[in-house]
């Protein structure tokens, strides 16, 4: 039995779902819609698929491994796999980046709640005056982060496995619904064209960065999430199938986001490439448009405010293992002051969508304003730069040998083949990839 605070999954099921409820969220329905539309649609699309396949996918499996065999938060796992000091100032930065990733995700995820009621009482206010009104933009983000906290006080097993379980399905079928009204839409043919035809002239060096963050952000990567998650895994399961089912269903249901958004977004005759805003414009327009659109609308902005749900949870849980693992701290201690902290370093990143003209306009890292510049930081960067670090640490210090001791446990022989090739993957592609992508973006070689 493990210490009384740390708790494990009810089931292997439990487990799969409760990743892939971490992996799927925002990233998938609001962020990479409006990433892809930035970058120019179905050339990133590609690049997306080939990060997460060639790279998302290899330290996914280094991280849970990493976390099933320390049963440790990820910088207790660093402390425990090596002698050296250095490497757990990783899992710091990991914890580090859960805080800050959480500070902004939360201010969207609040916009979820408010479009539920957006939609229930056909507002009248515009989206954009939504935005500038810092009351609403406080509230909604403190609420989220309020439904947060009271899910990560009821532990792993009751708080986070047993609302991934309806939540995953009911998402997919109402967006293949979403899609089979989407492309009867006038107009909808060019949006599955900017979506599914190529133009590969629109690829430079930050397409590449874009889909990589994307790839790291969609999938929970890079800051320790699935190393806390794999914790408290049992032996008896398979970590790369897991592994496997986990990227397929995420890059699943990004993937079909697409299908509704595109199509729509250019029947509506909407920018593809106007930022964060993007699904938040787009999807009162199907709704409009479609039979019982009210009682769908709502019915799919609660849907994604549980799916955000089970990944805000995600992050706030990584920062919360690492006081109750390493600092002894009650769960209940460490849930209530992390929240406090996030809500803080939040206020700048929920004003600066209109609300406060400086926070709005100021421009950084090639990014307008302070929540873009937080993704960018945080998303873009902190997080492949961990998984940098992950894959060098699992790939040549801990070793892959080792690791893959870890990996065969519940695991059938016929796995050998996969972790050959993971051990490549991990070894070689993701360090050389990740820094190379990295480094011509922040220093330009
Ligand atoms: N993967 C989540 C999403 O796509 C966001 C997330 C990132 C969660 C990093 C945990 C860690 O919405």
């Amino acid at each position: 039995m493990e210490p009384t605070t740390r708790g494990t999954w009810g089931s292997k099921l439990g487990f799969i779902l409760a990743a892939t409820g971490s992996a799927i969220g925002l990233g998938n329905i609001w962020r990479y819609p409006y990433v892809t539309g930035q970058n120019g649609g179905a050339a990133f699309v590609l690049m997306y698929l080939a990060c997460v396949l060639a790279i998302g996918i290899p330290v996914l499996i280094a991280e849970l491994s990493m976390g099933r065999h320390t049963t440790l938060n990820p910088v207790g796992a660093f402390k425990k796999l090596s002698r050296s000091r250095s490497w757990p100032v990783v899992g710091y930065l990991g914890v580090a980046t859960g805080v800050f990733i959480l500070s902004f995700y939360a201010v969207i995820a609040g916009w979820t709640i408010a479009f539920i009621f957006r939609t229930l009482l056909h507002s009248t206010t515009s989206f954009s005056d939504f935005l500038a009104d810092p009351y609403s933009q406080l509230f909604y983000f403190a609420v989220f982060l309020g439904l947060t906290l009271f899910v990560v006080l009821g532990g792993v097993e009751k708080g986070i496995e047993r609302w991934s379980k309806i939540l995953m399905p009911m998402l997919l079928v109402i967006l293949l619904g979403l899609i089979a009204f989407a492309l009867t839409l006038p107009g909808a043919s060019v949006g599955v064209q900017f979506y599914l035809n190529p133009d590969f002239s629109k690829i430079t060096g930050s397409t590449i960065l874009a889909a990589l963050g994307q790839a790291f952000f969609s999938l929970s990567l890079g800051m320790g999430t699935m190393i806390t998650y794999g914790s408290y895994l049992s032996k008896k399961d398979n970590v790369v199938t897991s592994a496997v089912a986990v990227g397929f269903s995420d890059t699943l249901i990004a993937v079909l986001a697409g299908l509704v958004i595109f199509p729509a977004l250019f029947s509506a005759g909407l920018e593809p490439s106007q930022g964060p805003g993007l699904v938040f414009n787009v999807l009162p327009t199907i709704f409009e448009q479609m039979p019982a659109g009210t009682f769908v609308g709502v019915l799919f902005f609660v849907l994604l405010a549980i799916a955000a749900l089970t990944s805000t949870v995600s992050l706030l849980e990584v920062p919360v293992a690492f006081l109750v693992d390493q600092k002894g701290w009650s769960r209940a201690k460490a849930v209530w002051i992390i929240s406090a902290l996030v809500f803080v370093v939040g206020i700048p990143s929920a004003l600066s969508l209109g609300a406060s003209a400086g926070l709005t306009s100021f421009e950084i890292f090639g990014q307008t304003g302070f929540l873009n510049m937080m993704n960018f930081l945080f998303g873009d960067v902190s997080l492949p730069l961990g998984g940098f670090f992950f894959s060098i640490f699992v790939g040549w210090v801990w070793t892959t040998r080792k690791a893959s001791e870890e990996l065969s446990l519940g695991a059938e022989s016929s796995s050998k083949f996969l972790l050959a090739i993971w051990g490549v993957l991990l070894r070689f592609v993701c360090p050389v990839v990740i820094l190379v992508v990295l480094g011509q973006k922040l220093f330009g070689f």
